[in-house]
């Protein structure tokens, strides 16, 4: 195990497998392992690799992966597997609550009454129509498809930028982050970390958002420039932001502690009691393929 599990699952790989954590044991018993297990939050770096030379799969909890260095695993013929489909439902309803809570402002007015204000008779600001708006999905995906489904059902126009175009969905597509970003009322990031998607919304996506636009991410933080975030959102450049990831989880920078135009999440897009099942269930299943037949139920291309 390449750091930490979740409980039921590292129980589980310690008694199936007989499992340890790559940080307790020593090169010996290391060089032995033929699987490691790890999750988006630490990845199987080439650090790591070195240490693991009898290595043949890597199996990830969670959909990315972005973590592991997936190169140099196929440099050195190691497969990598993730958990997809199993947690695109949680994590569309984790975007479309943040795209609710950030553009309605209901974090903010538990805040507000939680101090009394409203007890004291003042009235929160307007907030901003969800029903009707426009939504710009980057990263149109199993889980960007989700966000657009769901999102429809609020009479949203959706459009999307993708690295591929998908004409056979009902949505219009933006030649560009910057096209994308300039006509949505919402730009939603549903994109795959790692280096291609490195600070795609910069400060130029979120200055063609504009002053009434709001960012929504839940994909990774890396794939917005969080300095330039913080300073289009101090500048009132843009409307508000709600975010379930960060460039450096889990710190969340303290500019964005400060305001109430932000929903801040703990990176808790999957975690339903239902979904974290069915993701150990498939990192289970994939370990278990490759232990006895050598290959891998849900491997990522490499
Ligand atoms: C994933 O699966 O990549 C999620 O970010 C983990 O919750």
């Amino acid at each position: 195990m390449v750091g930490a599990l979740r409980a039921e699952l590292d129980a589980v790989l310690r008694e199936r497998y007989g499992a340890e954590r790559l940080d307790e044991i020593d090169d010996d018993r290391a060089g032995r392992a033929r699987v490691a297990v790890t999750s988006g939050v630490w990845g199987v770096r080439a650090e790591h690799l070195d240490r693991l030379p009898s290595l043949g799969a890597i199996v990830n909890f969670g959909v990315g992966y972005d973590s592991t260095d997936v190169a140099e695993a196929a440099r050195r013929g190691i497969v990598v597997s993730n958990t997809p489909d199993v947690l695109t439902d949680c994590v569309a309803d984790t975007a479309v609550g943040l795209v609710i809570d950030v553009m309605r402002g209901l974090s903010a007015a538990d805040r507000f009454v939680r101090r009394g204000e409203w007890a004291a008779g003042r009235v929160p600001a307007l907030a901003r129509r969800v029903s009707g708006s426009r939504v710009g999905i980057l990263g149109l995906g199993r889980i960007g498809e989700a966000i657009a489904r769901r999102l429809v059902g609020f009479d949203a126009t959706v459009s999307y930028h993708n690295r591929r175009q998908r004409p056979e969905l009902p949505y219009a597509y933006a030649a560009s982050v910057l096209d994308l970003a300039r006509d949505c009322d919402v730009l939603v990031i549903a994109a795959s970390g790692g280096a291609d998607s490195r600070h795609l919304v910069d400060a130029d996506v979120l200055d063609a958002l504009g002053s009434d636009g709001f960012v929504v991410n839940v994909a990774r933080g890396s794939v917005v420039d969080e300095s330039a975030l913080i300073a289009a959102l101090d500048a009132g450049r843009i409307a508000g932001a709600g975010l379930d990831v960060f460039a450096e989880e889990p710190h969340v920078p303290a500019a964005l502690l400060e305001r109430d135009d932000v929903v801040l999440l703990p990176h808790l897009g999957s975690a339903t009691v239902e979904t974290r099942a069915a993701m150990t269930e498939m990192t289970l299943a994939n370990v278990e393929r490759f232990l006895t037949e050598g290959d891998l139920v849900t491997p990522v291309p490499l």
